[in-house]
């Protein structure tokens, strides 16, 4: 079968060969690029060995060596085709002056704000100061990559990053946000519409500074509703691709709306990212023939079966390869690495797919 590949004007000079920009450009390519989400993490002894040196995970985000060397761990010991910015989706609400901490085992802890009393507490004043550290992590881990390596940056989308605003944490089923959101649409409208604002400019910075590639990650964007979905998952993504466009037209958006289910097509028409994640409950026939025309795909391996190993890791990459391997496709998990992950199954990984020939 051939499917057009779309050529994409938005390609800048630098990085040309570089596997993961030519395939977010459109282009497919005989061994897909690879990289995996939370590549740098509790499932690497070297990860644990830094975060026991360097205190605190926040800490951790905003000290540029600490930053730029986990960045830096999973890309020395794999071959991977791209380096994420070690940092976290939370940095966001912490600029803006919410308290974000993070606590051994139990995961983010904000300060919940729910009306606009607490809406009235954030602000961008302090924003670049209080991020300028992950920008210079991002300058430093830029110069510092082998020449076939893309460095990704990344943000929340809102809504998660709302979620996680609102909630005060990780939450199992978003009734304070959703409420809110539901309840009130025009007041939680000006939170989406700040985090719009930092998200673009916290985006570009980390462009300025040498990300080649920026993600969006909306984690949570499966449990809303159609409209719903659409009123803060696709239509602030598009506004960010919109207005990134506009300040750094030659760097490609991926965007990960996890869980969208069949609102993954309206996410890839409207938004005009350049690549869409997909979680591992997408069907593979249905994605190379709905969504691959239209932009390239990335995915979707489940993390589960980096747990695995073995035959059972073998045979769903090998599926994943053969549906989506003949378009613009980046291969990746589903959903991040668990720390259970043995680190010579990601090595495994890395093998099958630097030895397929589509
Ligand atoms: O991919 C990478 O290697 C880059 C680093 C990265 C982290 N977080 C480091 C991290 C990225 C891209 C993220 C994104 C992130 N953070 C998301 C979106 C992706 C997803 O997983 O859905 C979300 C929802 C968060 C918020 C967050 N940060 C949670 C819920 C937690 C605790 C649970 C967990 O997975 O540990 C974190 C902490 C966090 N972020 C860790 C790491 C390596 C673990 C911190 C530790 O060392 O204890």
């Amino acid at each position: 079968m051939t499917r057009p590949t779309t050529p994409r004007p938005r390609r800048g000079e630098r990085g040309q060969g570089k596997l993961l920009l030519r395939a977010l450009g459109g282009e497919r390519i005989g061994r897909p690029p690879l990289w995996l989400m939370r590549q740098a993490g509790r499932y690497l002894p070297e990860y644990r060995e830094l975060r026991a040196r360097a205190g605190g995970f926040l800490e951790m985000c905003l000290t540029p060596e600490l930053a730029v060397e986990a960045t830096l761990q999973p890309v020395g010991r794999y071959a991977l085709d791209a380096a994420i910015l070690f940092s976290d989706i939370l940095v966001v609400p912490y600029a803006l002056g919410q308290a974000v901490a993070f606590s051994e085992g139990e995961g983010p802890v904000l300060e919940p704000i729910h009306d606009p009393g607490g809406l009235a507490r954030l602000g961008i004043a302090q924003f670049e100061t209080r991020l300028a550290p992950v920008y210079e992590a991002v300058a430093q881990v830029a110069s510092m990559l082998p020449v076939g390596t893309a460095l990704i940056g990344f943000a929340g989308a809102p809504w998660t990053v709302a979620s996680y605003v609102v909630e005060g944490g990780t939450s199992r089923d978003f009734a304070t946000v959703k409420t809110w959101a539901l309840g009130r649409p025009q007041e939680f409208s000006r939170l989406v519409d700040l985090l719009v604002e930092a998200t673009v400019e916290h985006l570009a910075r980390q462009a300025r500074a040498g990300a080649e590639v920026l993600q969006l990650f909306d984690s949570w964007a499966g449990v809303l509703s159609e409209a719903e979905f659409d009123r803060w998952c696709v239509e602030p993504t598009r506004e960010i691709v919109r207005r990134l466009g506009q300040v750094c037209p030659d760097v490609p958006i991926i965007g990960f709306p996890r869980g969208a289910g069949l609102g993954y097509e309206r996410f890839v028409e409207r938004t005009g990212v350049q690549a869409v994640g997909l979680d591992p409950a997408v069907p593979l026939v249905w994605a190379a023939r709905e969504l691959q025309p239209r932009c390239a795909l990335q995915g979707n391996l489940d993390p589960a079966l980096l747990v695995v190993g073995g035959a059972a890791l073998r045979r769903q990459a090998e599926r994943i390869l053969a549906a989506w391997g003949q378009g613009p496709f980046i291969f990746n998990l589903g959903h991040g690495v668990l720390p259970t992950t043995p680190p010579e199954h990601a090595a495994e990984l890395v093998e099958i797919v630097r030895a397929w020939q589509g």
